[in-house]
């Protein structure tokens, strides 16, 4: 089965008009769990990322199984008021709403190449401004990883206009 497959949609959640592609049921079923883990370790084994970073909350799933598997850090970039330290931040605009996302300032060092990994791409909202956040410690972003990507929503067009490297084991037109 496809990964694809997998995925759940439930219209008009959490605003009407928004088609909601749930991952819960990929997780759900092991079977889609380890396919969608399994098709990132292929892509990122002997790569030499230092770091992964992972967008809250979604993220979180993808990335830490990808972490251990690869022998990487994880880098937890989480809503506004969540992280303990001391943080940098960058606001940003979704599909459904706005919100505000923050990095510990000492997670990520000058030089370190570092994979963005999150469970979806619509907008690109969210990817930008962890972007941002990667770069404002003057670290590589050397790909951005998703298990979805919608099309439609433009933000795969955006980080690559961007110059920015897309990886995305589906997508829903
Ligand atoms: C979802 C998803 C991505 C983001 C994608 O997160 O997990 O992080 O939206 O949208 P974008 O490309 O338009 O930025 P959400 O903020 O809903 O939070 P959650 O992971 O905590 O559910
Ligand atoms: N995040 C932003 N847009 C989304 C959508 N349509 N489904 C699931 N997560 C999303």
């Amino acid at each position: 089965m496809s990964i694809i497959s997998y995925i759940r949609t439930i219209a008009d959640y959490p605003k009407k008009g928004v088609l909601f592609r749930d991952i819960s049921t990929l997780f759900l079923d092991p079977r889609g769990l380890r396919k969608a883990i399994d098709g990132l370790v292929m892509r990122y084994s002997g790569a030499g990322i230092d770091k992964i970073a992972v967008i809250e909350a979604r993220g979180f799933l993808v990335g830490a199984p990808l972490a251990y598997t690869l022998g990487c850090g994880l880098v937890l970039i989480r809503k506004k008021g969540k992280l303990p330290g001391s943080t940098i931040g960058e606001d940003y605009a979704l599909e459904y709403g706005t919100d505000r996302i923050e990095m510990h300032d000492d997670t990520i060092v000058a030089g370190e190449k570092i994979l963005l990994v999150d469970d979806l791409l619509a907008t690109g909202g969210s990817a930008l401004a962890a972007i941002r956040l990667i770069e404002k410690n003057g670290a590589e972003v050397y790909e951005t990883a998703f298990l979805v990507d919608l099309p439609d929503l433009g933000g795969s067009k955006k980080l690559k206009a961007s110059g920015y490297s897309v990886f995305t084991l589906c997508e829903f037109e």
